[in-house]
């Protein structure tokens, strides 16, 4: 399949968190997964050892269950003060909260329908030294990301379903023990392909030149 015309730049500013624009009819080929996985391979990692692994689930029992734990596990989100409807610093930041919080809600009820859903993972000898490693899934997962993006694919960092892990551990067979679930995504082709750069902050708001 051929990439979308899109340059380094672009593709790192253009590279949203998808959630309401998947296109939950289109099956996504395995081959394109592997593809993203291939290049997810090439991020860095401690000590250069791969300890990650990508937990692909496109059956639609197990999605549903995934999805109706995440539903509850949002649901508590929604409730708590963390709840990104909830950061209503001024006006402008308002109302791009007001947009993130009702993507994140339609999610919220509708991971499961994704035709695939991406855990990223992290493996040690035990449950600490998988959890010390974290730093060598995380790259990993957003060059995922990128690749999937530029294979007209759609992915959004989760993290929230953590809260019951263990119950995806189960459903799935992933040792609980050994192996760190770092990010659920759903996957799937994306409705046009047309996505903007966000608004952000400056960079001089978050560097500090030569010290704090
Ligand atoms: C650590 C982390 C956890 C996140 N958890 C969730 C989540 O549970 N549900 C969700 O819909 N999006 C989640 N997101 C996605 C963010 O909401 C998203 O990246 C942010 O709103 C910016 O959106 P944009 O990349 O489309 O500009 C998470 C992102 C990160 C980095």
């Amino acid at each position: 399949m051929a990439l979308l015309p899109l340059d380094p730049d672009q593709l790192l500013t253009t590279t949203r968190a998808v959630r309401r624009r998947l296109d939950f009819s289109r099956p996504v080929p395995a081959e394109l997964i592997r593809e993203c996985v291939a290049i997810a391979l090439q991020a860095p990692s401690a000590s250069n050892v791969v300890t990650m692994g990508f937990v692909v689930v496109t059956e639609a029992a197990k999605r549903q269950a995934i999805g109706a734990l995440y539903r509850e596990v949002y649901a508590v989100y929604k409730a708590s003060p963390a709840y990104a409807g909830r950061q209503l610093q001024d006006q402008e930041r308002a109302a791009q909260q007001a947009r993130v919080a009702r993507s994140a809600d339609y999610l919220g009820e509708h991971l499961g329908e994704s035709p695939a859903l991406v855990i990223a993972v992290n493996q040690g000898s035990d449950r600490e030294q998988a959890l010390a490693g974290m730093g060598s899934v995380l790259p990993a997962m957003w060059s995922f990301m990128l690749a999937a993006r530029a294979r007209g694919l759609g992915t959004a960092w989760t993290s929230m379903h953590r809260a019951r892990e263990q119950e995806v551990a189960e459903l799935l067979g992933i040792p609980y023990d050994t192996v760190v679930q770092a990010v659920l995504s759903p996957l799937a082709f994306t409705k046009g392909t047309d996505f903007q750069p966000a608004r952000r902050p400056e960079p001089d708001e978050v560097i500090h030149w030569e010290a704090w």
